[in-house]
């Protein structure tokens, strides 16, 4: 049985939108003139920021999605991450922005972009809309970071607790009762 808990609003829905219009001109400045710039969002906790990232950006862009599965060895601190999903198009010479919603210790991340580093795209960047730095085990930051939070156990906005709270409009943080 779960533990009850409240969620405490961290960060409201209005101060999302308003930094994410202020990310998607940093990233228009980035890529403007490109052909096209292949979006990957990172199933599944991705599903609400990339799509409102995609709306406000006007660019010629394809979407794309792929998943990773991360877990500990049960030992030591190494960590395994593990392609479910790969992307359904190349990236062979394109423009590429890897989409995360968190980044915590940074294994997910670092593993996507070096996988996808090495299909050779034009350029590939990265946006994640919480970070946690505290957490890191691994020398990853993305090229663009919406917030930087405690260490908070966080929910909504596509980041679950136990595979609920995704569809939450806002960041809230868990507190148990
Ligand atoms: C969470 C989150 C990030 C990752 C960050 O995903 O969405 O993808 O963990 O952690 P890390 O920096 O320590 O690798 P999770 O594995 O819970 O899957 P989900 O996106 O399907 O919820
Ligand atoms: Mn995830
Ligand atoms: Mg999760």
């Amino acid at each position: 049985m779960q533990k009850p808990y409240v969620i405490d609003e961290m960060i409201s829905a209005k101060s999302i939108a308003a930094r994410l219009e202020e990310l998607c001109r940093e990233i228009h400045d980035e890529f403007q003139g490109t052909d096209k710039l292949v979006v990957v969002g990172l199933l599944r906790g991705s599903f609400v920021f990339i799509a409102d990232l995609v709306r406000e950006l006007d660019l010629p862009i394809e979407v794309d999605f792929l998943e990773a599965s991360s877990y500990g060895d049960g030992m030591e601190s190494s960590r395994e991450v593990r392609i479910l999903k790969d992307l359904r198009g190349a990236i062979e010479g394109r423009d590429v922005l890897v989409v995360e919603d968190i980044v915590d210790t940074g294994h997910t991340l670092h593993h996507v972009t070096g996988l996808l580093k090495s299909r050779e795209p034009a350029r590939l960047k990265t946006i994640a809309l919480l970070d946690k730095p505290s957490r890191r085990e691994v020398d990853m930051k993305a090229d663009w970071t919406g917030f930087e939070i405690p260490d908070e156990f966080v929910v909504g906005y596509g980041i679950d607790f136990a595979q609920r709270n995704r569809n939450l409009p806002y960041i809230g943080k868990v507190r148990f009762t």
